[in-house]
């Protein structure tokens, strides 16, 4: 799958992005489909995350959270503008992100939806876990959360 051509493309955030993340999944957070994330959440694991840029503009983000003992991945924050849906970004963004967990030697990607569980399932390849899927320090948070997300997940090997 091609990522990148010249005039759009998936790359690492940078601290200037932080803003963009936060009005990009705005909607999102406010319906309940995501979880707010502070500047300072998202300035701590910037690494994470991953932009997906139309001439130079943000319209799509994503990030992996990385449970190194247990060998998981999370997809987490994927949000597309919904001026840009329908046109294979999230799927592109999926893709992604499965590719930077298979080439850390990760054995297992895991996510957690609300609202696309339908959509990680029919066009992320995914398949429907429970909260025991989950690496220890994630599930603590997860039941603490109160959000009744479905557990989702895809082996990598
Ligand atoms: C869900 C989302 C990521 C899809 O992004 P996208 O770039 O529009 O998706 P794609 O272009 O890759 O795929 C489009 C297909 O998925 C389907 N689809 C989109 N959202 C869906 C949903 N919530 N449930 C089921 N199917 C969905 C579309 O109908 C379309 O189907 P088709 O290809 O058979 O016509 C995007 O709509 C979004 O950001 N939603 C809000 C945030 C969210 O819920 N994020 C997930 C939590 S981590």
């Amino acid at each position: 799958m091609i990522y990148a051509n010249e005039y759009q493309q998936v790359r690492p955030a940078r601290k200037k992005d932080i803003r963009a993340i936060q009005l990009l999944t705005k909607t999102a957070v406010d319906s309940d489909e995501l979880v707010k994330r502070t500047r300072t959440v998202i300035e701590k694991n910037l690494g994470d995350y991953f932009i997906f840029e139309i001439d130079k503009n943000p319209v799509a983000c994503v990030a992996l959270h990385v449970y190194p003992e247990q060998k998981k991945g999370e997809l987490a924050c994927l949000y597309v503008n919904p001026l840009h849906e329908n046109r294979g970004i999230g799927r592109k963004l999926i893709q992604y992100i499965e590719n930077k967990a298979r080439e850390m030697n990760l054995t297992e990607l895991i996510t957690l939806s609300t609202q696309a569980f339908t959509y990680f399932q029919s066009k992320g390849g995914f398949m429907e876990g429970t909260p025991d899927d989950l690496p220890p320090a994630r599930r603590e948070k997860y039941e603490q959360s109160g959000r009744n997300s479905k557990v989702l997940v895809k082996k990598l090997k």
